[in-house]
């Protein structure tokens, strides 16, 4: 039996194998943490920027799209707090020379305690078979209560010493915890220091820390000082949002996970403007839209939850994250945060402009408040492909790989394939291919045994191949073959179009959010 590591192992050389995910520079080797989307994963990536930008701007009156820079003056980064607090707790080993996030360790550590008490409660449940009781094993089995008690001691130390930047407590707590060095397997530790996340760079002939600037290490700032660009020129009201898909750059020390940590991803972020005091309410109707968004793809509604952070920022009165099941355990897929005025506040400190609405409703100028939803499309992908990855086990013994992807997300939508390389078959096969590649993407493949282009169209998830065969040029028919149950039937060529096009639409999954919603 293949284990969860093993299949996500696979997983990465599938995304590579068919044309998703190749590692950026291979050929000298790669470049650590970065990585290039090919021909098919351009294809879904794409999808899924769809998905968001059509839900969030085209289904909202008032929400509009925006396209910043990604240099910008490097006051805007004094301002947002990321050049003074941007930064991660880093500590050497040592023995191995290797560099690691201080907190990382502990949640690896913390991360391991619980695996202890799934196993313990597993244990349990095969011992009790029926009769077993969850919620009262929880409560009551030693082994469950001692590993609790450790975790949330360590937990709320390492809370307490990230929110007091206590770099020595954090030190101490790894000391406490006896944690190792994966590599030289010491503990001979250095201090822990801080270390900021910023990408910097020359602007053109300026030399010096006067032409440094940043990559951006997010898309919110280029939202917030076009804030009034867009409300004056869009003449929108509050409550209203804008909302930005690019690119964001952080030198991530921890990168690992394939594309869950990057330093250069992509981000889809939205900034929703409302009036001081109504920020509660948007915040908390947000948590809910965002989450029907995600589970109307269909990925199954047990692999999210909901994670409310208890410490906050120091310019946030709310957050969340919005986890998903990864083969590697819940972890953040999104963030939704309650960013109260921090932002435009400090941009108006900073700029000396002034970055007000004029309410028209209640007669007076306010700096407004902010609602953030912020998701990685990397993320995002990743969640989408590991959900999908399927090892499947066939009679006769072979195992097929397949993409379980939603259909309105898979790269190619319909293959169209010739039973055989002559008879006439390539040429309706090519006539049905450049009259239906009007309506979605497909691929024509006529190469090896039909058998095999099935299985390479499984493992890039088309939802339907179609078969030309002999009798398609006396009947007018082909055989349809569907990905998830691998069935087969017969349809007449006319009805294609509608037959797919209602199965791959995006517009389905859309108005499906504003019912779970
Ligand atoms: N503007 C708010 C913001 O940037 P964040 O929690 O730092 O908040 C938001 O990032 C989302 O961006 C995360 O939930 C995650 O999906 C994605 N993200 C952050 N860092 C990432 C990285 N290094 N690689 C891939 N995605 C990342």
């Amino acid at each position: 039996m293949t284990n969860k590591e093993d299949i996500f192992k696979n997983l990465v050389a599938h995304a590579k194998e068919y044309g998703f995910i190749f590692p950026s520079s291979e050929i000298y080797d790669g470049l650590s943490a970065v990585y290039d989307y090919g021909q098919m994963g351009v294809e879904m990536k794409n999808n899924i920027k769809k998905y968001w930008w059509e839900s969030m701007v085209h289904l909202n009156d008032n929400i509009v799209g925006l396209d910043s820079a990604i240099f910008m003056h490097p006051r805007i980064w004094e301002a947002s707090g990321h050049v003074g607090a941007f930064n991660d707790p880093l500590i050497d080993n040592r023995d191995s020379k290797k560099r690691y996030r201080a907190d990382v360790l502990l949640e690896d550590y913390l991360a391991k305690i619980e695996e202890k008490i799934e196993k313990e409660v597993e244990k349990g449940r095969k011992r009790f078979g029926d009769a077993f009781d969850e919620a009262q094993f929880r409560a009551t089995n030693p082994n469950v209560l001692r590993n609790k008690a450790k975790y949330d001691e360590v937990h709320a130390r390492m809370t307490e010493a990230l929110s007091a930047n206590d770099l020595a407590a954090l030190r101490q707590l790894i000391l406490d915890c006896e944690i190792v060095c994966p590599i030289s397997g010491t503990r001979n530790w250095t201090e822990v220091r801080q270390f900021n996340l910023m990408f910097s760079t020359q602007l053109g002939n300026v030399d010096g820390e006067a032409g440094t600037i940043y990559l951006r290490p997010e898309t919110a700032q280029g939202i917030f000082v076009n804030f009034l660009n867009v409300q004056k020129t869009g003449r929108m009201k509050i409550p209203f949002g804008i909302a930005q898909i690019g690119k964001a750059f952080r030198n991530e020390i921890v990168a690992r996970q394939f594309i869950f940590r990057m330093r250069e991803f992509e981000q889809m972020e939205m900034q929703f403007f409302v009036r001081p005091g109504d920020e509660m309410r948007w915040f908390t109707a947000w948590k809910q839209t965002r989450l029907s968004w995600h589970k109307a793809l269909g990925l199954g509604d047990d692999k999210y939850r909901f994670h409310d952070h208890e410490k906050l920022a120091h310019y946030a009165n709310a957050a969340t994250d919005i986890e998903f099941e990864f083969p590697f355990g819940f972890k953040e897929l999104e963030g939704i945060h309650s960013r109260t005025d921090f932002d435009l506040s400090n941009h108006q400190k900073f700029s000396g402009r002034k970055l007000q609405y004029f309410d028209p409703e209640a007669g007076e100028s306010y700096v407004p408040y902010v609602i953030e939803t912020s998701i990685g499309l990397d993320r995002m992908f990743l969640a989408i492909l590991s959900a999908a990855y399927c090892e499947e086990q066939l009679e006769g013994g072979d195992v097929r790989a397949v993409l379980r992807l939603p259909a309105c997300i898979a790269p190619v939508k319909l293959a169209i394939l010739p039973l055989v390389k002559k008879d006439g078959l390539p040429e309706l096969s090519r006539k049905i291919l450049d009259d239906l590649r009007f309506d979605f993407n497909c691929q024509y493949d006529e190469k090896d045994s039909i058998g095999k282009r099935y299985r390479r169209q499984d493992a890039i998830g088309t939802p339907f191949c179609i078969t030309i065969d002999h009798d398609s040029l006396q009947d007018g028919k082909v055989t349809i073959r569907y990905r998830d149950t691998m069935e087969q039937e017969r349809i007449p060529i006319e009805s294609l179009r509608s037959i797919v096009s209602e199965k791959v639409s995006m517009n389905k999954v859309l108005r499906q959010i504003h019912k779970i919603g």
